[in-house]
């Protein structure tokens, strides 16, 4: 397929340029004081604001992104524009922008790669400078900026994004404080002469150029804009015409610039000159002076030999061929995966990352169910099934412990007990892993114990069930599989509540992936602050001895409705575990339960839960129960034994000294902390 490309993207060229017709140069009328131009940026670097990837090159042109994947790049004129008739007036003022771009693929058309960029490039007016806050891909460097509702934007956009209500993959939409654009139209121009449209290629394909006017009349609220390509004098109708009213969006003072982001593919988002005036025309652009784009002569030498004589007719449908062409590897891109032979065995586990695109519907952030642990979480509804899921995408750039962690995570999706949530099935794509749970439509614990999402308190009664629950799900995992499964990340925010209100714990060995990438000299240890066992802070080990540890502060949670780890103002951080004993030690033990529950809880039970809840976080993992007797206990067959004395101060000793060494540290992937213990520190003795 790529080797067909090679003539038929050539042929293209050639077909581009026939259609270019006469060359006419524009000219704008006198400037104000309000205006600037550049017809190159060799030396207009101290009038610019740059960020991300955006730079001026050695031959002044204006590089946004340069051949980089999901990158982006903005530039802004430094002083900013008074864009109402007077300080804090209410409409907004006339303007006019012209500017010539580029956009040029990562791979030129002669070789053997078809023509294809990611995402676009815009010209903006925003409130500020800074809105690195916007990601890349296809919210172009601006999009989700929180600064959008103040933005005002003209996009070149080549990619066709379903969940920005794209209507190609190369239109110019129009943006007045939203994401969405308020009109958009195929990129092309209707030419003076007979007023017919002609298409244009948003991606410069042939190596050249496009001007651009944006215009905006503050009397009529009409905003213009207006493409052509290079030679072609300002067509007087413009491609998109819309009233609209600026006021509303534009601050009184705004900046000027512009903002270009790539996606998966690599892509050059240029500009090679750009003028600006509120309330008069653009000044002209000296077309003499700007820069020429990168292999510029090159492609022009080999335009020259294919100019001669080919029928128009081949060309159109070899033109048409092209974009199928393009069509379908863009469909490919879209869905693209990674598959190893190695996963050949792991077959039926599998999904395919397009019927996770289609069940999220690509992954829209209204199915957003949560971000956290490992990554984000969205709901799914499976298009043949119609069963709902949840979908976790978990970035991961390495395959090192990649096929080890599959291995698990399918074995692990054969583990079924009703206290756990099922894993159906992963899908594997480049830099990411997507992990397919059964749908919990409750969500998860601590909302509930912290009255988050205006969740409704549990009663005594639940809370105990869930305990219970959780205890059950974790012996699973421990005793009742063919091996034992560490779970290495039990909290509150990893059991999750199904519509009937049965607690069911999730992410089982998703630590695991990242123990792997651990430098061995300081020992990382991946768990959750308050959590983490001493001996694992110490040693980097889980066990089943670490899983119960982190229960023991669990059981505590639910109990008492209140965090591991507080951060007080007068006594630091405080660990929950040293509250309840030093109540314990008061013999005031139920004072330490839930006052929300105002007294309506089983006293035993409470006692129990909360003598289990010390006894799991003891500080050396012998003296801890197994989940076998935990579930003993809580099911009341054997009765408790009595925490002595030295059990106590040891206890409190020891959490003391684990909480001063707890460093809590963010990796980049996740909100996951994780403790970095120097061995010998906290020993415990
Ligand atoms: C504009 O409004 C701000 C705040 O309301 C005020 O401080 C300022 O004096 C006003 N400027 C003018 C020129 O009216
Ligand atoms: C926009 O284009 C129309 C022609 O379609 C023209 O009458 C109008 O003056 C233009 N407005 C601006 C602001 O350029």
């Amino acid at each position: 397929m790529n080797l067909l490309l090679l003539p038929m993207s050539s042929f293209l060229v050639a077909f581009v340029l026939l259609c270019l017709g006469l060359n006419l140069l524009g000219f704008c009328d006198a400037s104000n004081d309000k205006s600037f131009v550049f017809s190159g940026f060799a030396a207009a670097g101290a009038n610019l604001v740059f960020d991300g990837t955006a730079m001026v090159t050695q031959d002044g042109l204006l590089e946004l992104t340069n051949n980089e994947a999901n990158i982006k790049g903005h530039v802004f004129y430094r002083t900013p524009l008074q864009f109402k008739e007077s300080p804090n007036g209410t409409a907004a003022q006339s303007f006019s922008a012209a500017f010539i771009f580029a956009i040029l693929p990562a791979v030129s058309y002669n070789s053997n790669n078809p023509v294809i960029s990611t995402d676009g490039m815009a010209f903006i007016i925003a409130p500020r400078t800074n809105i690195s806050d916007a990601g890349a891909a296809q919210f172009m460097g601006f999009l989700d900026s929180v600064a959008m509702n103040q933005t005002f934007a003209v996009e070149m956009d080549t990619v066709q994004n379903m969940e920005l209500r794209d209507i190609d993959n190369n239109h110019v939409g129009i943006h007045n404080g939203s994401m969405f654009s308020l009109d958009s139209h195929p990129a092309g121009f209707y030419r003076d002469e007979d007023g017919t449209f002609n298409s244009l290629s948003l991606i410069s394909s042939d190596g050249k150029a496009m001007q651009a006017w944006v215009d905006y009349d503050g009397q009529a609220k009409q905003i213009n804009v207006t493409l052509a390509p290079m030679g072609v004098a300002k067509p007087s109708k413009p491609l998109l015409s819309n009233f609209s009213d600026l006021s509303a969006v534009l601050t009184d003072e705004a900046y000027v610039g512009f903002s270009a982001a790539t996606g998966p593919m690599p892509s050059q988002h240029c500009v090679l000159a750009w003028s600006f005036a509120v309330n008069g025309p653009a000044p002209p652009i000296d077309f003499k002076k700007i820069p020429k784009l990168p292999n510029s002569g090159h492609h022009e030498a080999l335009v020259k030999d294919l100019e001669i004589g080919l029928p128009i007719a081949a060309f159109v449908l070899i033109l048409a061929t092209c974009i199928t062409v393009i069509l379908l590897v863009r469909r490919h891109l879209t869905y693209a995966e990674l598959r190893e032979d190695w996963e050949v065995e792991f077959g039926p586990h599998r999904f395919s990352y397009k019927e996770l695109f289609k069940a999220t519907e690509g992954f829209k952030s209204k199915h957003l169910l949560g971000a956290g642990g490992f990554g984000k979480v969205y709901k799914g509804v499976l298009p043949k099934s119609g069963t709902e899921v949840a979908v976790k995408r978990v970035s991961h750039d390495s395959t090192q412990g990649l096929k080890e962690f599959i291995s698990e995570v399918v074995s692990i999706g054969h583990l079924r007990h009703r206290n756990l949530v099922q894993l159906l099935g992963y899908c594997r794509r480049k830099g990411e892993l997507l992990l397919v749970y059964d749908y919990m439509p409750n969500g998860s614990l601590d909302k509930y114990l912290y009255g988050e999402d205006d969740k409704p308190l549990l009663e005594w009664a639940q809370r105990f069930q869930i305990v219970k629950d959780v205890a059950s799900g974790l012996f699973y995992l421990h005793e009742k599989w063919q091996q034992v499964v560490v779970h290495r990340d039990v909290k509150a925010s990893n059991v999750l509540l199904d519509g009937g209100m049965v607690a069911h714990l999730g992410d089982f060995g998703l630590a695991r992936l990242y123990d792997h990438g651990a430098d061995l000299q300081t020992t990382h240890v991946v768990g959750t602050m308050g959590y983490i066992a001493p001996e694992l802070a110490r040693t980097g080990k889980a066990s089943p001895l670490t899983d119960v540890f982190a229960f023991g502060t669990f059981l505590l949670e639910v109990t008492c409705g209140r965090r591991p780890v507080v951060d007080t103002v007068h006594h630091g951080r405080k660990l929950l575990v040293d509250r309840v004993l030093e109540y314990w030690r008061r013999d005031s033990l139920e004072e330490t339960v839930d006052s929300r529950l105002q007294g309506n809880y089983n006293v035993d039970e409470a006692r129990i839960v909360l003598t289990l809840g010390l006894m799991c976080s003891h500080p050396f993992p012998g003296e801890r129960p197994t989940m076998r007797q935990v579930m003993q206990y809580l099911d009341g067959d054997v009765p408790l034994p009595e925490l002595t004395q030295a059990d106590k101060s040891l206890l409190s000793l020891t959490q003391k000294q684990t909480s001063f060494d707890q460093s809590a540290l963010q990796y980049p992937w996740s909100g996951t902390s994780i403790g970095t213990m120097t061995p010998g520190i906290s020993a415990g003795r």
